[in-house]
């Protein structure tokens, strides 16, 4: 029989790789918690709707990315793409809105697209994001950048970059539109089979188009942001005071939009020059429509999400997560000796001191040995003398001292020794 596999684009994340994931994961809670964002948790699935009617029926996503079925009663759930229509979900299903303040929600955990796996690209993927709503100020369109680079630097991933956009609103987009339709009509047949069957219905899909043949005639069309109105243009405007008056640094991308049509006004990438073809670390923009498309009430909002696996990426493996070493390694010869053991096990736990023991009925000289594979800073060694004399001989791994402590000091001189070299978390 063969054995079984993790299915293609969906991955294990192990041992030290998962160390640095709840690191990152961590750091993020923290930083998000700072800019007062609150966590939210959404289910995993959704009804079908929920996304076809927020992402846009001529997305990528909708069309060809999504994991949809049937459940047993013949209802259509999909495994959620993305997680800013379930955070509307949500705040409207819940009333979350804030008399006269902005919601400012976050979220981490698994999206899944069925897209072609490839370096920072798979099927099971996971994003840290976040959504402030209520407000239309620019301001919180620069925190959402703003957040991001704190939390980026906070890793010391260098290197980062910021391409802002504004996409207009319903008012202007249209008219835009026709422009851009109107300019391509003209290349229909140089553009993808994808781009000319969907450009009647959207031709802004053609601008996000990663194919060589559209790249190549979006790169000439007309600049969205020529065609803005008079408030989306002095939102945008504002956008760009906020970031120069916080030295944040951005280039302009006229032909930025994103792939999700909820986007109005701010539309933003962070990037990362050693990600590649997929080198979006990070996107997000204002959805202002979103809401009252989903039967609220007119509110405007904004938000971002990030990709845990193209930060993981974009750092090289070369994390500094707290070491996982173990403290104190419990090492016991015979019957009496491992009770002992268990029981003095039990209180370093409790303590908080990282220990471990022997389960296996290892000699004392392969228990050692294992000690050392493992990295532990003490062994106790708990023989027949111990037994006898109620102590334990505890050896430094590091200078290879060793010393007899009576075993009910044991806990306490350990926690002290700790304390005293351990001032600050551990880091590798
Ligand atoms: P998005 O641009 O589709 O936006 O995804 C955001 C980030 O998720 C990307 O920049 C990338 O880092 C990561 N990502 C997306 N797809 C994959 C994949 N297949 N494999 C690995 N990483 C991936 C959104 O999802 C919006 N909901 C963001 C947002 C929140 N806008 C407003 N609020």
């Amino acid at each position: 029989m063969n054995t079984l596999k993790a299915v293609r684009g969906a991955r294990d994340i192990l041992l030290e790789e998962a160390e640095d994931w709840s690191y990152i994961e961590g750091l993020a809670r923290r930083v998000l918690q700072n800019y007062h964002y609150r966590e939210i948790r959404t289910p995993i699935f959704e009804e079908t709707d929920l996304f076809v009617r927020s992402i846009g029926e001529t997305s990528d996503i909708v069309t060809k990315q999504m994991y949809t079925f049937l459940d047993r009663k013949g209802r259509s759930i999909t495994l959620r793409p993305e997680g800013t229509a379930p955070v509307v979900r949500a705040y409207l299903e819940h009333n979350l809105q804030r008399e006269g303040s902005t919601t400012k929600l976050f979220y981490i955990g698994p999206f899944f697209r069925s897209e072609r796996p490839q370096a920072g690209r798979g099927r099971q993927f996971h994003q840290i994001g976040a959504e402030a709503i209520g407000s239309s100020d620019p301001a919180l369109d620069v925190e959402c950048i703003s957040v991001l680079l704190h939390l980026f630097r906070e890793l010391e991933l260098a290197g980062v970059k910021v391409r802002l956009n504004s996409v207009g609103c319903k008012g202007c987009q249209p008219k835009y539109k026709e422009v851009l339709l109107q300019y391509l009509r003209s290349k229909l047949t140089s553009l993808c089979s994808d781009c000319r069957a969907r450009l009647e219905r959207n031709p802004l899909r053609a601008l996000d188009c990663k194919k060589e043949e559209c790249r190549s005639i979006t790169h000439d069309a007309p600049a969205l942001t020529g065609h803005l109105c008079h408030s989306c243009s002095e939102h945008f405007g504002e956008v760009q005071a906020h970031l120069d008056n916080l030295k944040i640094p951005y280039s302009l991308d006229p032909h930025l939009v994103r792939g999700l049509d909820y986007y109005t006004r701010t539309a933003f990438e962070v990037t990362h020059p050693d990600l590649g073809a997929q080198n979006a670390l990070a996107a997000g923009g204002r959805f202002d429509e979103l809401i009252a498309q989903m039967g609220g009430n007119p509110t405007p909002a904004v938000g971002f999400a990030a990709g845990l696996e193209r930060i993981i990426l974009a750092k090289g493996g070369k994390l500094t997560t707290p070491s996982q070493e173990l403290i104190i390694y419990l090492a016991p010869a015979g019957e009496k000796a491992h009770r002992q053991a268990v029981k003095l096990l039990h209180q370093l736990r409790s303590r908080g001191i990282r220990s471990e023991m022997d389960y296996e009925e290892r000699s004392l000289k392969s228990q050692l040995r294992l000690a050392n594979r493992l990295k532990a800073k003490y062994v106790a060694i708990i023989g027949e003398k111990e037994v006898r004399k109620k102590i334990v001989s505890v050896k430094d791994m590091t200078c290879g001292g060793q010393e007899e402590i009576a075993l009910n000091d044991v806990v306490g001189v350990v926690a002290q020794k700790e304390a005293s070299v351990c001032q600050i978390p551990h880091r590798s």
